[in-house]
């Protein structure tokens, strides 16, 4: 494999996750070319050395595309883009959205039928993760692929797990999703509870976060919690999207998730509410409401553990 340096990058999508990731990327001295349905969005990378492109089309010539939008139809219309009337397609692709196990699948036949190479590349974290450098990507599709892209996946996050071949890494991220749903309604819902009896929910999260149940999630979701600070890092939009595939895949592989359904219905419930601007945390004011009291930011400063 070339060095980094070599190979041409197009990145498709910059929103919240794939604005840093390719910022890692071009910040790392890759050569990037990135194209945003919303150019603006896209434009801020010229100042970590990438280029912007017009149309996705642009993008068919580059060697590597990594990929990063929203749902699976999104995924397909932009590839529809990428390749319709290439006269050069690229080497591989890097799928880096979280999408369904069939959509991914659909998506490996399409590349394959072009003669590119696949790898479904999802990843753990939010923005401030990829800026913290923590970002975490699991990796399914062809070993080779895989060991040809580790360079370009260490650029942007210090982790990169290869879970084998196929859609393997997309259950992974699935069940990864699922679990981050019901964890949050969880402390959700014994942060109110502690509250309500009287604890101020800094000092409760200050001693969760220090005993074996604390993570580099509660942690990281601390000031939120403390000071209800919902600016969005991950939209309850999305998290609803990312509990309805687990579900799926609950169902196609006769797997009971009494959790993850309850937890898709809490979503649903704040989403119904008009909570869908903000952060998904803001599960923690509608469980606030539910139990018959007004939250009000403590105002104390709370570490992150990622800053
Ligand atoms: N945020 C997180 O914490 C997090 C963590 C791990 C994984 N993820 C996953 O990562 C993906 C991106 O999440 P995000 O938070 O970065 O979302 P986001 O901020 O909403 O960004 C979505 C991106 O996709 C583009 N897009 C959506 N539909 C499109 C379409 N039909 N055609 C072309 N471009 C389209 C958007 O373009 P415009 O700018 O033009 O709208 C934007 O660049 C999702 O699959 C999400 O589930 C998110």
């Amino acid at each position: 494999m070339p060095t980094r340096t070599e190979l041409k990058i197009g990145w498709i999508g910059t929103g919240r996750m794939g604005y840093e990731m390719a910022a890692r990327l071009a910040t790392g001295g890759a050569d990037v070319l990135a194209w945003n349905r919303t150019r603006s969005k896209a434009e801020p990378l010229k100042k970590h050395g990438a280029r912007i492109a017009d149309n996705v089309s642009e993008l068919a010539a580059r060697d590597i595309i990594f990929c990063m939008v929203s749902t699976w139809d999104d995924v397909k219309q932009v590839m529809k883009g990428l390749l319709e009337g290439a006269k050069k397609t690229p080497r591989m692709v890097i799928e880096c959205s979280s999408i369904s196990l069939e959509g991914s699948a659909e998506l490996r036949s399409l590349l394959a039928a072009n003669g590119i190479e696949y790898l479904a590349a999802p990843v753990s974290g939010n923005a401030k993760v990829i800026k913290a450098g923590r970002l975490s990507f699991v990796c399914s599709g062809p070993k080779r692929a895989f060991d040809d892209a580790l360079p370009y996946l260490k650029m942007i996050a210090p982790a990169a797990s290869y879970v084998g071949e196929a859609e393997l890494a997309r259950i992974v991220k699935i069940c990864h999703n699922v679990f981050l749903g019901v964890v949050t309604q969880s402390l959700a819902e014994v942060t109110v509870l502690a509250q309500k009896a009287g604890v101020p929910r800094h000092a409760f999260l200050e001693f969760m976060n220090q005993s074996v149940m604390g993570s580099t999630f509660t942690r990281y979701k601390t000031p939120a919690f403390v000071n209800l600070d919902f600016k969005v890092t991950f939209t309850p939009y999305l998290l609803r999207k990312d509990l309805d595939l687990g579900l799926d895949a609950g169902r196609r592989f006769d797997v009971p998730l009494p959790l993850a359904t309850a937890t898709r219905d809490l979503v649903q419930q704040m989403m119904g509410r008009g909570w869908t601007e903000q952060d998904f945390a803001t599960l923690l004011l509608q469980q606030a409401q539910a139990s018959g009291i007004e939250l009000k930011p403590e105002n104390v400063e709370v570490m992150d553990g990622l800053s």
